[in-house]
């Protein structure tokens, strides 16, 4: 099969295009013929060896799948081959076929194409299960969402509309600020030029946010963490501009909270919530609620062009990669 290879740790400009032997899927996991994945940040964190997942040489990286099953583990219940599938995968779904725990395999919702099923298990459920069990987000309450076009970022404010709470989105240009507010964000306010903290406390009447779903971290986290009110919730699900270091006095004074949320922790440790979180997003979707955005559709020779898009802020909610025509 084709597929995007890493032989050493480095740039992924250092990944190639190239001949792998298809997967065989273990007991418990099936095979998929790829249609449509996505570009992660993750994927280039894994390649320059920085991830927390090292498979070993050579793989290809990739977190995400969506396509059809040709084979079944001895294990599998609940699945056969032919259906149409999305999944989470470790790696290896930058390639024509990727093997995905069944566990972790969902079938895609009536109406949702291959391409939107690529897009969907990272971001939506990441989002999810951050908000739903970390941020325990509440009908009426306020979330402010930074990165709000983004990847994770666009699925938070779909989510914490769903949830039906108000939603403030921040960005770094006008067309972000659109797109989240198309996606049905009450607010929005632009990082670059405006200050975060006195936008979000005038918005909230000086109340402050209650939840903030932050995937950005970095010189935004102090004005973020300064805009949420009493008991108010951070949620720190990614670094792209930079690890922040949190001030504790600043978590006490307000009775505030930052909370860690990784979806290792939800399909390692608690499958439950994570399938939970999944039963209401498919909800949510068949009702109309969640419209996955993917900004490019690129074929797998471009894959690392993808990546380059996706870390230079180019990325409007997801990149997909095709790779069987629409
Ligand atoms: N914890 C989890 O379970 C989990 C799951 C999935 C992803 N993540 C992490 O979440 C983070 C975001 O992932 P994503 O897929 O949403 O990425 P993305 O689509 O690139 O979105 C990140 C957003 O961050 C903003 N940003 C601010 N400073 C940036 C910088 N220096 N470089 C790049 N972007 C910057 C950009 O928006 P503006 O231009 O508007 O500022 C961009 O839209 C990554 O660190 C990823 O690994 C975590």
């Amino acid at each position: 099969m084709r597929a995007l290879i890493c032989r050493h740790w480095g740039k992924v400009d250092e990944l190639s295009l190239g001949e792998a032997p298809i997967p065989v899927p273990g007991p418990d996991e099936v095979l998929i013929k790829v249609a449509a994945t996505a570009v992660n940040y993750a994927d280039s964190i894994m390649v320059a060896g920085r991830y927390q997942t090292k498979p070993e040489f050579p793989f290809s990286p990739g977190l995400e799948t969506a396509g059809t099953v040709t084979a079944c583990g001895a294990g599998v219940k609940g699945l056969v081959p032919g259906d149409k599938v999305m999944a989470i995968l470790a790696y290896g779904g930058l390639a024509e076929y990727a093997v995905a725990p069944a566990a972790e395999t969902w079938r895609i919702p009536a109406g949702m194409s291959f391409a939107e099923a690529g897009a969907f298990p990272i971001a939506y459920i990441s989002s999810d299960v951050a908000i739903r069990w970390q941020g325990r987000l509440e009908a009426g309450e306020t979330m402010l969402v930074l990165g709000a076009a983004g990847g994770v970022g666009l699925t938070a404010v779909e989510i914490g509309k769903a949830i039906g709470a108000r939603v403030i989105a921040a960005a770094s240009t006008a067309e972000k600020l659109a797109l989240a507010r198309d996606h049905g964000a009450d607010e929005a306010i632009n990082y670059a030029d405006e200050p975060l903290t006195e936008r979000v406390m005038t918005l909230t009447g000086g109340k402050g946010a209650d939840v903030c779903f932050d995937p950005v971290g970095g010189p935004l986290f102090d004005a973020a963490l300064s805009s949420l009110g009493w008991g108010g919730r951070i949620l720190l699900i990614g670094f792209v501009g930079g690890v922040p270091q949190i001030p504790a006095n600043r978590l006490l004074v307000k009775h505030r909270s930052a909370l860690g949320s990784s979806l290792r922790y939800f399909r390692w440790n608690a499958p439950d919530k994570l399938a939970r979180s999944v039963d209401a997003l498919f909800g949510w979707y068949g009702e109309g609620k969640l419209r996955p955005c993917i900004s490019h559709r690129l074929p797998l020779e471009r894959a690392v062009e993808g990546l380059h898009l996706l870390t230079g802020r180019q990325a409007l909610g997801k990149i997909v990669i095709e790779l069987e025509p629409a």
